[in-house]
């Protein structure tokens, strides 16, 4: 029984292709460092839309249009927000996203989590939310409605590459649940928030905060083999290492470690993690010589992410944030098909006396 559908073909896609045995990943035949040098966040969500929420998308266009619906977001923020005073953040989130209405257009949803996530960041604490900028772009938005003031530039680029990379994954959890939920002909609401609640596990999006705990428990060169040893004999997973898909080195752990390096002295702690990988490679080499364990793209994205100023709470809010249009360009063109998702399951359990 393949009880994690490993290699299971569940649908045809236009939008993006995996092939994690040779470090493929294209986005409407795009690789991650061509979305961000030629596109950026906005003309990928351009590129993935195309065809589902309109016809010639372009940047530009994306980029206003993602705007006012943050207008619109920042006006709506009094209906929620209250409710999601003093709940941990991720719990907020979902009432973020539950709080839309049921028949938001794609653009509004995509524009509810940067709004909600800076807004709820500044209520924990005990500040006022700031209003939208709808003339820039997602990422230099997000961040200064965080800040409270606009991030220097290298930061926001940071942050666009990060999103950009992170877009989509073909059909990764969330993704999937995301399908199924618009299979049934649920709105696209419902199905980004069940495509959230996916990501929110450690196995998933949730991996990036453990990723920083793990450096910061490790904290000198020195001490790096005998963490890594004792974390693995205990039988623990290393927080950054593995995938179900990805065999070879994800390539977007190399588009993440790129904005990084373009960062200079603010990318923090690089040398330090670089050498934390190289060792983890190794250690988890020794102990599974058979099974291909490599970077995935949890491990810099702890580090940008960190690099650019965000909490360790709001990594997964922000992948989040990042992989809404993704889930909503699946769940579209999920509802194009027009065909319910609904396997089948062996029985194992036991059967009636007669039979
Ligand atoms: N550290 C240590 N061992 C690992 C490991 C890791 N990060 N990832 C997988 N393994 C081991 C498993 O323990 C298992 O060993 P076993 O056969 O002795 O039980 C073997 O490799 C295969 O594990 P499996 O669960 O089948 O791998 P998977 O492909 O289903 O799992 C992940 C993929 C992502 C769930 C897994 O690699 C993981 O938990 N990684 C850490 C969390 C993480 O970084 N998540 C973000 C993903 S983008």
């Amino acid at each position: 029984m393949n009880g994690g559908l490993e290699g299971v073909v569940a649908a045809d896609t236009s939008l993006t292709h995996v092939d994690g045995s040779k470090g493929i990943l294209w986005v409407r035949g795009h690789t991650p460092q061509e979305l961000i040098a030629k596109f950026g966040y906005e003309g990928a969500v351009a590129l993935l839309w195309e065809g589902l929420a309109g016809s010639g998308l372009t940047r530009d266009g994306m980029r206003r249009e993602l705007g006012r619906a943050r207008l619109t977001a920042f006006a709506e923020l009094p209906r929620w927000i209250e409710a999601a005073r003093g709940r941990p953040l991720g719990d907020a989130v979902r009432l973020c996203l539950a709080a839309l209405p049921d028949d938001s257009a794609p653009a509004m949803i995509a524009a509810a989590l940067p709004v909600g996530v800076a807004a709820l960041l500044r209520q924990r604490s005990g500040i006022s939310p700031v209003a939208p900028d709808p003339g820039l772009t997602v990422a230099a938005d997000f961040l200064r409605m965080l800040r409270g003031e606009a991030a220097p530039a290298p930061i926001a680029a940071a942050l666009d590459a990060y999103l950009t990379t992170v877009i989509d994954n073909g059909f990764a959890a969330s993704t999937f649940a995301a399908r199924v939920i618009a299979s049934t002909r649920a709105s696209l609401v419902a199905a980004i928030l069940g495509g959230y609640c996916a990501l929110t596990g450690p196995l998933h999006g949730g991996a990036p905060g453990p990723v920083l705990d793990m450096l910061d428990e490790i904290g000198s060169r020195e001490a790096i083999d005998a963490w890594l040893d004792k974390s693995l004999a205990m039988g623990e997973r290393l927080m950054g290492f593995g995938h179900r898909v990805w065999r070879v080195r994800d390539p977007r752990a190399d588009a993440l470690k790129g904005a990084l390096e373009r960062l200079g002295p603010d990318a923090g702690r690089i040398a330090f993690a670089e050498e934390v990988e190289r060792r983890a490679l190794a250690a988890l080499h020794r102990r599974k010589p058979d099974r291909p364990l490599e970077t995935n793209v949890e491990f810099y994205t702890a580090l940008l992410l960190d690099a650019v100023g965000l909490p360790r709470e709001a990594f997964t809010p922000v992948f989040a944030l990042a992989r809404t249009p993704g889930w909503l360009a699946h769940a579209m063109e999920q509802q194009k098909t027009g065909r319910l998702i609904r396997p089948a399951a062996n029985y194992i359990g036991p059967r009636p006396q007669a039979a």
